[in-house]
């Protein structure tokens, strides 16, 4: 016979369990914080998000329907709130500035490559993170060091041409975004190290850049710290990456303390070779110069090498992938877009005839090719998600508890997706920032008002942006106006398929041919390579 008490045992049990499910599954809503989708006890979102085997930002735009401007994810043991509403995102950045200006904490693995968050992107809003970004404008950013740079402008240009003709002649085909990463790097590096690199160094640090991004990237330990321990294989292998990180770019570092050392002076070969690099800049014009003596609060007395390293990696690696991914979106229109490239060519060519050096005070009377750049960074954002913040303490947004402890993650991407804002925002049109266009008086900072935000806005917005969009400018000016761009023999027009990689890129990577504008043949270019 089966006894009452038994009954009730077991009914309280199940009663109990499936309030605890409820209540461990329940991520957003409770306690203040803004809705979300319900998720698993322990894990709460994070295996739905796995399981779903896409990248975490089409997760979010699918959220976003159903949720709306501000929802809560609870993935593992880190908490989310998720922006993607103009408004609530221009109150958070700008409005509230200094209360949303922080970073969340890194992963191990993430502090390994920071040195323990002493770069400019993840120090906390504080002293450290003030003293950097301030020495980053001074010396990357300041007008008399972009004026400086300019020799590394004309240098990376040319070869990039000259790498473009050699392929095209090898393969019949040339490859933007691997070719547009090699340049922008190469003049990364050089404003860092003020020394020209040789190509093959070139191509090793941008494979180390590559390798320590995907390295970066947040994995499952970041998610569930308690998982940590079953993960140290992966550990090791971001120390083996370090360690040829630093063996990559410490000589460099070394070279130039050099070189300071006996203060810019020929050797006794009667050139600035030192360590095997040509050092151009005299010093205190490269931006390892200032680091040198920097003593940033926080940090004990002068950075060490290993400071070094990772500051000037955080020049390369916030400046590469962002600016090609740029270039190969706007190519790609003007292959598929014929007319678009057309009335690019004749205004650069208006402007600058077809031999003179493009300078950076011509790009700036093109306005053209400033509207087919803007319009690129609105239809393709390189990121939908400006870097992780956090509030400085527990605070509020949109009505809804914000604790200091929660990853702030802005999904910009829907700011030029919204066709309230950008009627018909799929269609790639420069004429819309052309006087008399929607988007002519656009404030691409975000300041007053957030209409496009591809370098971010507020506190930490991009402190390059001026110089990311200049490099560009010149670039696309220069292939423009050397190169007709048509797509490859016997192949289709590109596909605009996009994907994520770090940025969000071309599925299949953009591969054109090129007919020279002043020889008039496919001929010509394999001759003349
Ligand atoms: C043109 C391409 C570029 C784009 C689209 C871009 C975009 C961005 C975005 C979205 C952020 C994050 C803002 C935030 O967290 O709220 C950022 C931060 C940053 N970018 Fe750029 N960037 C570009 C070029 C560059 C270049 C060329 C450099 C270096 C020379 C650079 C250095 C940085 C740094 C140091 C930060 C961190 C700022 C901070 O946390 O205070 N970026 N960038």
């Amino acid at each position: 016979m089966v006894d009452m008490n038994d009954v009730l045992l077991v009914v309280s049990a199940a009663v109990l369990a499936a309030m605890w499910w409820r209540r461990c599954s329940k991520t957003g809503g409770v306690d203040g914080l803004p809705p979300g989708p319900p998720g698993w006890p322990v894990v709460g979102n994070l295996f739905q998000v796995i399981l779903q085997r896409r990248p975490f930002m089409y997760v979010v735009r699918d959220l976003r329907e159903k949720y709306g401007p501000i929802f809560t994810m609870r993935m593992g043991q880190r908490t989310l709130i998720v922006v993607t509403d103009a408004e609530l995102i221009h109150e958070a950045l700008v409005k509230q500035g200094p209360m949303f200006a922080s970073r969340p904490e890194d992963s191990p693995t993430r502090l390994l490559f920071s040195v323990g968050k002493c770069t400019v992107n993840s120090a906390p809003y504080g002293p450290l993170w003030r003293a950097l970004r301030r020495n980053f404008v001074a010396e990357i950013v300041s007008p008399p060091r972009v004026k400086g740079f300019s020799w590394i402008r004309e240098w990376a240009v040319g070869s990039h041409l000259r790498r473009l003709r050699a392929e095209f002649a090898a393969t019949g085909a040339v490859r933007m975004m691997a070719n547009c990463r090699l340049s922008i790097c190469s003049i990364l590096i050089c404003i860092c190290f003020g020394a020209k690199i040789p190509d093959e160094l070139i191509v090793d640090i941008e494979e180390v850049l590559k390798d320590v991004m995907m390295m970066t990237m947040p994995k499952l330990p970041d998610f569930l710290p308690l998982l940590t321990p079953l993960f140290r294989k992966q550990l090791t292998e971001a120390r083996n990456l370090r360690r040829r990180q630093l063996g990559c770019l410490a000589p460099l570092v070394r070279a130039r303390r050099e070189f300071l050392k006996d203060g810019g002076a020929k050797n006794a070969d009667g050139n600035t070779v030192v360590g095997g690099v040509e050092m151009m800049s005299a010093p205190g014009e490269a931006y390892v110069d200032s680091l040198f003596d920097l003593e940033p609060p926080g940090r004990g007395k002068r950075l060490g090498e290993d400071e070094l390293v990772t500051l000037c990696s955080e020049v390369m690696s916030a400046g590469t992938d962002t600016s090609a991914t740029a270039l190969e979106w706007a190519m790609m229109h003007l292959v598929l877009d014929p007319a678009v490239q057309e009335k690019l060519y004749g205004e650069v060519v208006s402007k600058v005839g077809t031999t003179a050096r493009i300078t950076e005070a011509d790009v700036e009377t093109m306005p053209y090719l400033q509207a087919v750049v803007k319009e690129t960074f609105r239809r393709h954002p390189p990121s939908h998600f400006v870097l992780s913040h956090a509030a400085t303490r527990d605070t509020e947004l949109g009505g809804y508890r914000v604790p200091a402890d929660a990853s702030v993650e802005f999904y910009t991407a829907w700011v030029t997706e919204n066709p309230e804002t950008w009627p018909d925002p799929e269609t790639w049109r420069p004429e819309r920032f052309l006087e008399g266009g929607e988007g002519f008086d656009t404030d691409i900072t975000g300041t007053r008002a957030l209409r496009m935000m591809p370098f971010g806005a507020g506190r930490r917005i991009c402190p390059a942006a001026t110089l990311g969009v200049l490099h560009i400018q010149l670039m696309l000016a220069n292939m423009v106006r050397e190169f007709r761009w048509v797509p490859p023999a016997g192949e289709g027009p590109p596909d605009p398929t996009e994907t994520f990689a770090f940025t969000v890129v071309m599925k299949n990577p953009l591969r054109a041919a090129i007919v020279e504008r002043r020889r008039g043949d496919l001929a010509a270019v394999a001759a003349s390579a």
